[in-house]
């Protein structure tokens, strides 16, 4: 990867910049200080990087990112008003446009509540979205994915909290990353039009992985795991949950889905 082949593979994207490092700490980090130094840090400003050697999940958790063979990215986004109010939305945006990707490829991806993509039932994408306040104001967000390609993106068994897979095990034809990108980019600016209204929150939510399904969440770290069927998502990206014991609906802003096996 270099930054012509990405300026030309990219050139017909609304992106006012593209930053690219052979090896980085993290793109987000990287993002989240041009939003919080850089005053002319744009809307669209695309950081990029071929290697991360302190790349980051959710809940602070590592995320490889291995040279040659994975995608790892950030968006700066300067939010309107509107998108301010909905912000919790950014994340699921980046799942919905890897899963969307995917699917133009030929493949079937579901997405784990809030924003994994899964092929198989294996993890292949993760997205982390960090906002960035200034004085009570949202200032901008730092849109973060990270698609595993090829099998040495896959991390090590004993680094794994979920199965993991990579999209050439799924798509047996020699796949172009920055094709994928570009497809990638593309249903993120064209979805992003859509985040206020009722059929992003369908998109997502015809993808959800566990639907009708009896799941575990671990919402924090020292709580007791919420049991309930998976009923879908509400307008503001909240998980729904019918819970045990009493069947009531809950709805759950953050936490870590597990389908619950049938006999536990
Ligand atoms: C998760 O699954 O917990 C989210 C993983 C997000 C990884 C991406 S890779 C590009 C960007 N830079 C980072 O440090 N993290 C995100």
């Amino acid at each position: 990867m270099t930054v012509e082949e990405l300026q030309k593979k990219l050139a017909d994207l609304p992106l006012a910049k593209i930053i690219y490092f052979e090896e980085i700490g993290s793109t987000n980090d990287f993002a989240l200080h041009l939003l919080v130094e850089d005053e002319g840090c744009e809307d669209g400003t695309l950081v990029i990087a071929d290697a991360q050697t302190a790349g980051r999940g959710r809940f602070d958790r590592k995320w490889y990112t291995h040279p040659n063979s994975s995608l790892a990215f950030s968006l700066a986004i300067i939010p309107s008003l509107e998108e301010a109010q909905k912000n919790a939305l950014f994340a699921p945006l980046g799942a919905l446009a890897v899963s969307l990707a995917l699917e133009d490829l030929g493949l079937k991806p579901k997405i784990k509540w809030p924003n994994d993509v899964l092929l198989d039932e294996r993890k292949t994408c993760g997205v982390l979205a960090e906002s960035c306040w200034l004085g009570g104001q949202l200032k901008g967000i730092v849109l973060g994915i990270g698609v595993n390609i090829g099998k040495d993106s896959i991390p090590k068994a004993e680094d794994l909290l979920f199965p993991a897979t990579c999209v050439e095990a799924h798509y047996h034809k020699p796949l172009d990353r920055l094709d994928l990108l570009r497809d990638i980019l593309k249903h993120v600016f064209l979805w992003r039009e859509t985040l206020t209204c009722d059929n992003f929150i369908k998109a997502w939510e015809e993808r959800l992985a566990y639907k009708g399904k009896y799941v575990t969440l671990q919402s924090r770290n020292n709580e007791a795991p919420i049991k309930g069927k998976m009923l879908g998502v509400t307008s503001e990206g909240y998980l729904r949950l019918e819970a045990e014991p009493h069947g009531s609906e809950i709805n759950v802003m953050i936490g870590d889905l597990k389908l619950r096996p049938s006999v536990e």
